[in-house]
């Protein structure tokens, strides 16, 4: 049994919970608490969620009356000014605490991993390979797989069958995929009169794919089913948070101009029988309200030539992306993958691309692509390490 002393800020309004008494107390705001009582009249259990009669007309004004800590049931208990009488058990009070430490460990262990930005030089130590078969059968590997593309946007799965079904495989292992305007999947091969210009066997320049989507796919698959035998076909990646992270420092005035100025990202055309009209504007760098990275926008085919900004901030916009481009290229790693490869990174940070190359009669360069979202592989991700003990 753990010994607990309960104690109150009165100033701050907190209950303070302190378990061992060298260890700083753990905090409770009093108006969370009674917002977050966990009786039947207040959670439902089934649907694992807040019964919402309580804020129909909410009274901010009830006030902890008394407090105590009920040894038996490892428990606190409080009655409230109207009458309600709540109780918490000492685990869950443990997983909620509001001191920094135990918010830190949560945003860390059950939010989101921290991501790690890199330069191109750290490539090789960064970069990771997986087997894919290992994928599918075992729960540790796949962790492991979505663990490394949420802290550095980059994997290399190896060893997949040269089969048309192998991404849909894999992301049902992971959840479901993406669909968008072209398709489930997506064959990457030089074809006459393609209907995108990464269909072709010109070199495709670093990009983010799907940039005129206000919600757009956010984890790339490239299945390497043929690759070129000609000495084009590498690719090239760079993580543009890291680039950003670069201009920030050396050109704050271009940063700003790249976060600050909307482009308008745009696919127009028509793909087997869809005929389509996509734009969504947005920067090249978005920043939330604390400056922190959300997401990165950028492929010189899919930038329309509307322009919708004041004629004064057209120039700074290019002088900013001309800088934006030449760190993206000087970042950037390059590889070729073989067949059976399946190279996966996060699109909503990574830029890619590929240099050019040529097609014979008996070798014809063909990668298929598809899409998951990381709402989806977050989900994973995170029951994945519950289920294998790795919040314990
Ligand atoms: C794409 C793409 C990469 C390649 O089609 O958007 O990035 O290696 N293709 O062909
Ligand atoms: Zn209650
Ligand atoms: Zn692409």
């Amino acid at each position: 049994m753990t010994f607990v002393q309960v104690s109150r800020d009165l100033q701050q309004q907190l209950v303070l919970l302190r378990l061992h008494l060298e260890q700083p107390a753990m905090q409770f705001p009093e108006i969370w608490l009674r917002d977050n009582c966990q009786c039947p009249k207040c959670y439902m259990q089934q649907t694992r969620s807040r019964l919402p009669h309580g804020w129909n007309c909410l009274d901010t004004g009830v006030r902890l009356q008394q407090l105590s800590w009920c040894a038996e049931q490892q428990a606190l208990l409080i009655d409230w000014s109207d009458g309600h009488q709540s109780s918490y058990a000492l685990g869950w009070l443990k997983a909620r605490d509001f001191s920094p430490a135990n918010r830190a460990r949560y945003l860390r262990d059950i939010y989101r991993p921290e991501r790690r930005h890199w330069s191109g030089l750290e490539f090789a130590q960064i970069q990771r390979e997986f087997q894919y078969e290992e994928l599918l059968r075992n729960d540790e590997t796949l962790l492991q797989w979505l663990h490394q593309l949420a802290v550095h946007g980059l994997a290399l799965i190896r060893q997949a069958p040269l089969e048309a079904h192998v991404l849909r495989q894999l992301c049902h292992r992971v959840g479901f995929m993406r669909r968008t305007t072209y398709g489930v999947e997506w064959s990457v091969r030089a074809q006459p009169g393609a209907s995108n210009y990464a269909y072709m066997a010109a070199p495709l320049p670093l990009h983010t794919d799907m940039p005129y989507f206000e919600y757009k796919p956010s984890i790339t698959l490239l299945h390497t089913l043929q690759q070129s035998e000609s000495p084009g076909g590498w690719n090239l990646l760079s993580d543009a948070f890291h680039v950003a992270d670069l201009l920030r420092q050396r050109e704050p005035s271009a940063f700003q101009v790249l976060s600050g100025t909307p482009v308008d990202w745009a696919d127009i055309g028509s793909d087997k029988e869809l005929y389509f009209h996509n734009i969504w504007r947005a920067p090249v760098i978005n920043l939330d309200a604390k400056g922190r990275y959300v997401r990165i926008n950028h492929s010189i085919p899919q930038r329309d030539s509307h322009f919708s900004v004041p004629p004064e901030q057209v120039r700074p916009w290019y002088e900013a992306m001309a800088m934006f481009i030449r760190l993206a290229n000087e970042e950037a790693c390059t590889f070729k993958t073989t067949p059976g490869d399946i190279l996966t990174f996060d699109n909503v940070r990574m830029v890619h691309g590929r240099t050019g190359y040529d097609d014979t009669d008996h070798n014809v360069r063909h990668i298929v692509g598809a899409f998951l979202d990381w709402d989806i592989a977050y989900s994973r991700w995170r029951v994945l390490r519950n289920a294998l003990g790795h919040n314990k």
